[in-house]
């Protein structure tokens, strides 16, 4: 890579190049319930390192020992995409986020502080000179550990223009190569936010040595225009989230970004080195690993985006598929109407199939388990397609460390009631049976589980949706538990949903064992 982070086998226009800059790990994971464990962290991180991000902001090392762990291993396992640590402007947060990113191939600081008059008088309780001042000594601070250091101005599309130029000319003197403009209320219009943008390219005089990014928040719907306006204003760093998950409304969604550059390149004649056939992937995995479904009708990765339900489109489709097709499911990596593998497909056909669905080096027993359920599966159901497979992996691969397995169940449901289920678990490795009824099947499972694994946690979310169409489609279960506080996501998948329902119970569970021994990241406030 050359020093705007390009990597060198490209040949397009540099100028035109924008940097993708991924925050699902970092602002995504602060939503609501939308927390991730370590071992998620990393596969997350693996993922957008395949879809060819340039940078991976994994964390906020600073917020507790469980985000500094995890930008920690991220940072020394990606190698092809900048790892960034969030840090407020004082020299305890750079001096943790340094420690957590010293692995990192590619180390970035991000440091920040608010610049507008509402953020400076009533969070800061600062003046404007004490912030200008701070914002010199923490970039010069992060500068003398890292070469590669970013700043922002929180708040920075509701700062006075004066005072937003004076700071972003010092960060640049101080050190900083990229400077984030951040919309962190989500409250810029597009035409408006992209006129700021062009009066910081007009006014701060060195802002030629420093690349000007943008963060937006989607309070108004608006978080990817407001980030294209700024883009066609001269912005060349995009901060933005897989499925567009974060804080409130979310962030401005990365496959929405990538995908109107790529397809209206037309009129924004930008690029980014995002290989957008890993899209359908990154979204299933962090939609299953968060428990925030995608909407059916969400733009790019929504099981609608590409469905034609309308005669009259269905028709012209076949005739000429442009005619109402403006990118192809292919190009996002849908693969959807193609029956992928059935059940005389061998151990080594799996393995290729895996990695070409983006799982390049899972484990030989995490391999082993996919195909014995990939197996079970074809058995059962006529249609094995690659949803199914991804499904059915991203199942397998988030139980490996599991204390509290699934064996068996064995339902009664019906309206004649009483519904009954018959459990049978391993815990820590041991085989343990029960039969509990309750207030239907899905009850009736669930206090099976809480009769052989005595717990008080409450569940908070249940949500089923099929992986594929027909009556025999796998189906995915979310399930979020909440303890002391604490709350989970877990899901399971399987062609009985009920079996679904369990594992992704179990999985909950699995994960809030794990969370009683760490602590919780922390919301923070500067
Ligand atoms: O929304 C925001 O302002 C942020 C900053 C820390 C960049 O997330
Ligand atoms: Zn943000």
């Amino acid at each position: 890579m050359n020093p705007q982070g390009i990597r060198e086998k490209d040949q397009r226009d540099p100028k035109h190049h924008v940097v993708i800059f991924d925050t699902t790990l970092r602002d995504g994971e602060q939503s609501p319930g939308c927390s991730m464990n370590l071992e998620e962290k990393l596969k997350v991180a693996r993922v957008l390192q395949e879809l060819g991000v340039d940078v991976i902001e994994a964390g906020f090392p600073i917020a507790s020992h469980g985000d500094f762990e995890a930008v920690s291993a991220v940072a020394k396992e990606i190698k092809t995409a900048s790892v960034a640590g969030l840090a407020r402007a004082s020299r305890k947060d750079i001096d943790r986020a340094w420690e957590a990113l010293k692995g990192a191939v590619r180390p970035r600081i991000h440091t920040f502080l608010s610049t507008s008059p509402l953020h400076m008088k009533h969070k800061l309780r600062m003046q404007p000179e004490e912030v200008h001042q701070a914002v010199i000594d923490s970039v010069t601070y992060a500068r003398s550990l890292c070469e590669d250091v970013e700043w922002s101005p929180e708040d920075g599309s509701r700062s006075e223009h004066d005072f937003l130029c004076r700071t972003v000319e010092s960060a640049i003197k101080a050190g900083a190569r990229t400077i984030n403009i951040p919309d962190t209320v989500g409250y810029a219009i597009p035409n408006q936010f992209g006129e700021l943008i062009a009066m910081l390219m007009n006014r701060v005089p060195n802002i030629d040595q420093a690349i000007i990014s943008v963060h937006c928040h989607n309070d108004l719907g608006l978080a990817v225009a407001n980030s294209l306006a700024a883009v066609q204003a001269g912005a060349r760093q995009v901060e933005c989230t897989i499925n567009g998950i974060g804080e409130r409304a979310g962030n401005a969604a990365l496959e929405e970004i990538v995908m109107a550059l790529r397809t209206r390149h037309d009129a924004l004649p930008y690029w980014t080195g995002v290989n957008t056939r890993m899209i359908a992937r990154a979204s299933h995995l962090v939609s299953t690993i968060t428990g925030f479904s995608v909407q059916p009708n969400k733009a790019i990765v929504g099981a609608n985006a590409f469905a034609h339900e309308a005669g009259i489109h269905q028709d012209g489709v076949l005739k000429h598929a442009e005619t109402y097709e403006i990118m192809t499911p292919d190009s996002v990596g849908f693969t959807r109407s193609k029956l992928v593998m059935g059940k005389h497909s061998g151990r080594h056909a799996f393995r290729e199939k895996l990695k070409e669905l983006g799982f390049p080096d899972l484990g030989d027993n995490a391999i082993e388990d996919a195909f014995q359920r990939f197996k079970a599966l074809a058995d059962r159901k006529k249609d094995v397609f690659d949803e199914d497979l991804v499904a059915l992996v991203d199942d397998t691969v988030m139980r490996e460390n599991d204390r509290v397995r699934f064996q068996s169940l064995m339902v009664v449901a019906g309206s004649k009631g009483p519904q009954t289920a018959e459990l049978e678990l391993e815990i820590d490795g041991q085989p343990h049976r029960t039969k509990a009824s309750g207030n239907g099947p899905v009850d009736a499972t669930f206090n099976a589980i809480k009769a052989l694994f005595p717990h008080e946690a409450k569940l908070q979310l249940f949500q089923v949706h099929a992986v594929t169409a027909g009556t025999d489609a796998q189906a995915e279960v979310t399930v979020r538990l909440e303890e002391n506080g604490k709350t989970v996501n877990g899901q399971g998948a399987d062609a009985d949903t009920l079996v679904a329902a369990c594992r992704a119970y179990l999985h909950a569970l699995n994960k809030l064992l794990l969370k009683r021994d760490r602590t919780a990241p922390q919301v923070m406030t500067v």
